[in-house]
């Protein structure tokens, strides 16, 4: 949307010190200056405030570290920032962790998303009911369980199916998201997306990991048989999708977001590697392929996700922009431009559950 053709929102962006959330918080501070964004986050593992470190100088710019559970805190934040609109992104999003230890995803994804929905609702009907209001959810195609081969991609009417602690998490999150509208009308807009990628990803996660394992010369573990596939969407593809619903998007309305980019996951690796002999120049083992070691599968793993995003495209003219290809030399480019950034994410903490994940690999 073009700033100059709105008036001014001011928004509330939770877990904005996280991967989607902070490029979240970049897109919609460039495009938008004249907004206030206040970003609500409770720096667990996942959240780096280092992420935003270049946006804490903007007056129209504020940090609040807290609980999306906290509802005193909401309760305070919401009338003294006159929020209009929650882009809200928080949540355990780790589906490994939530095999391991998935208290905290029904904390946060279930509890927490409730708390904000009835803060906000409260917020929302002393203020008169503000048509123009908006509580985006942002939730994944993980909601909609595994595909075979030849299934057709999810569509928004696809039925749930979760299979991990963190998908049936967040199902729950988007079902309380959708009742919120239907019961109390309250201007709700849920949007489901695949696997992204891009700057500020915590080196845990799938790509971020390869491109760190590769400079540092460690295995690549790759799950199975490496034949999983996944649609893999830019990161500043889906900004600009969410920027596109909160504007445009009908309230109670779903919108599925996806990168029309379904790669294996071996193959993945293997572009990467490819990608990192090119462009990083002292990699310490090359070719990078040599460092692929397949590790036992994850219990329950999904086969495939795809994502059918005829509506978005057909309804609010959103369309990816970004190849996998591309995508990815951008990506690997932002990591080997910012040690700065992951080197200190490579903590004891994270050596502690980087074994207890891949067992010596
Ligand atoms: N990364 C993906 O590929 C992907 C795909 C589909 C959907 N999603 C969804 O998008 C959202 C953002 O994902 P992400 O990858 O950026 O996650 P992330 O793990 O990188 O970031 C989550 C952020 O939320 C914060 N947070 C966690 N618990 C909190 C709490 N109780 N209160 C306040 N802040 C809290 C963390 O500190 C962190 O900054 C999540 O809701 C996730 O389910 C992510």
């Amino acid at each position: 949307m073009v700033a100059s053709q709105r008036s001014p929102r001011r928004i509330l962006i939770t877990g904005g010190a996280g991967f989607i959330g902070s490029n979240f918080v970049h897109h919609w501070c460039k495009q938008y200056p004249g907004d206030r964004v206040v970003v609500l986050d409770a720096l667990t593992y996942a959240g780096n405030q280092a992420s935003l470190a270049d946006l804490e100088d903007l007056e129209t710019f504020r940090f609040v570290q807290g609980d999306i559970g906290d509802r005193a805190l909401i309760d305070t934040l919401l009338p003294e920032e006159n929020i209009d609109t929650i882009a809200h992104f928080a949540a355990e999003s780790h589906v490994d962790r939530s095999i391991l230890g998935p208290d905290a995803f029904i904390q946060t994804n279930i509890v927490g998303t409730f708390t904000l929905l009835e803060a906000f609702r409260q917020h929302w009907l002393k203020r008169d009911k503000p048509g123009r209001d908006r509580f985006l959810h942002v939730s994944t195609d993980e909601v909609y369980g595994s595909l075979n081969a030849d299934d057709p991609p999810f569509t928004e009417t696809t039925p749930y199916a979760p299979n991990s602690p963190y998908s049936a998490s967040k199902a729950s999150s988007d079902h309380l998201a959708r009742a919120y509208f239907h019961t109390y009308d309250l201007p709700t807009l849920i949007t489901n997306c695949s696997n992204n990628y891009g700057p500020y990803h915590f080196p845990e996660k799938l790509i971020p990991l390869m491109c760190i394992n590769i400079l540092l010369g460690k295995p690549l573990p790759v799950y199975g048989d490496g034949q999983n596939i996944r649609d893999w969407l830019y990161v500043g593809d889906h900004c600009q999708a969410l920027d596109v619903v909160i504007h445009q998007g009908l309230p109670g309305q779903t919108y599925n977001i996806g990168g029309n980019n379904e790669v294996k996951n071996i193959d993945l690796v293997y572009m990467l590697c490819d990608l990192m002999d090119e462009l990083a120049p002292d990699l310490p083992i090359r070719p990078a392929r040599e460092l692929i070691t397949f590790v036992k599968d994850r219990p329950g793993h999904d086969r495939r996700y795809a994502i059918d995003a005829t509506k978005i495209s057909t309804e609010l003219g959103w369309n990816p922009q970004e190849t996998v290809a591309g995508g990815l030399r951008r990506t690997i480019e932002w990591y080997l431009a910012h040690p700065d950034w992951w080197q200190p994410l490579l903590s004891e903490e994270y050596q502690k559950y980087y074994q207890q994940m891949y067992q010596g690999v």
